[in-house]
């Protein structure tokens, strides 16, 4: 069963032998890790003591495999808002009568565990789902950027097509220019040869 801690006692295993780490309301006790660690311990050594749930999430993708192990592996803890339990102990433990309390304190911290593990939870949702979202926005500013992709090549198709058709259009135009400038210089010789011929039978019937 997870043990209760608050937040000062964590920030009492800062260095030295005991570096503790809050991440989620989880406490971690990290100091076994540090050389392990792919971040480095310095970097672990720095938030030692301390909430380092915006730091972890930062650096790691938590649902990865890796990283839930190593986190399993070090989770010493949960945190709590005060320690009710030292409290309630000592008075009953003083008057015998009330030795029968225990099991309430005991539910106590377990309402106070429970409560602890399922604001972890929450945050570990809420954290899930933000990673969620950021996908899915990355995949629609991915979809929204292929779609533009995919709209300026078919402008630029459209436009090649357009090129082409005009291309072809003007030499469609030269060659009919070409066909009644020839044909035009075909019937300019035909005449010629019609006159020369003309005058050659002429001067034959003159002699
Ligand atoms: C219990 C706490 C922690 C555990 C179990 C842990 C574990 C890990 C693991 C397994 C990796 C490799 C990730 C991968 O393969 O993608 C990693 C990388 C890293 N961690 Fe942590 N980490 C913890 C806390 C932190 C904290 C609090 C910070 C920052 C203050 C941090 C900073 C980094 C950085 C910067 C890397 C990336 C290293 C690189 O890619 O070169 N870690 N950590």
């Amino acid at each position: 069963m997870s043990q209760s801690y608050t937040l000062d006692e964590v920030g009492k295993n800062k260095s030295g032998k005991a570096i503790w780490i809050v991440v989620d309301k989880k406490v971690y006790d990290v100091s076994s890790y540090l050389k392990e660690h792919p971040g480095g311990p310095a970097i672990l050594k720095n938030v030692g003591g301390t909430d380092a749930t915006r730091q972890f999430y930062e650096a790691h993708e938590p649902t990865k495999s890796n990283v839930k192990k190593v986190l399993k592996k070090l989770h010493i803890g949960v945190i709590v808002e005060k320690k009710k339990e030292k409290e309630a102990d000592k008075p009953s433990a003083k008057k015998g009568a009330k030795k029968k309390q225990a099991p309430v304190g005991t539910t106590a911290d377990e309402l106070a565990r429970k409560a602890a593990e399922e604001l972890q939870r929450k945050d570990q949702e809420n954290a899930q789902r933000k990673i969620q979202e950021e996908l899915d926005q990355k995949q629609q500013d991915e979809d929204a950027q292929k779609k533009l992709q995919d709209e300026l090549a078919q402008k630029l198709a459209e436009d090649e097509a357009l090129r082409l058709e005009v291309v072809a259009k003007k030499q469609a135009d030269d060659d009919v220019a070409w066909y009644y400038e020839a044909s035009a210089k075909a019937k300019e010789a035909e005449k010629l040869q019609q006159e020369k011929h003309k005058e050659e039978l002429e001067a034959l019937e003159e002699q």
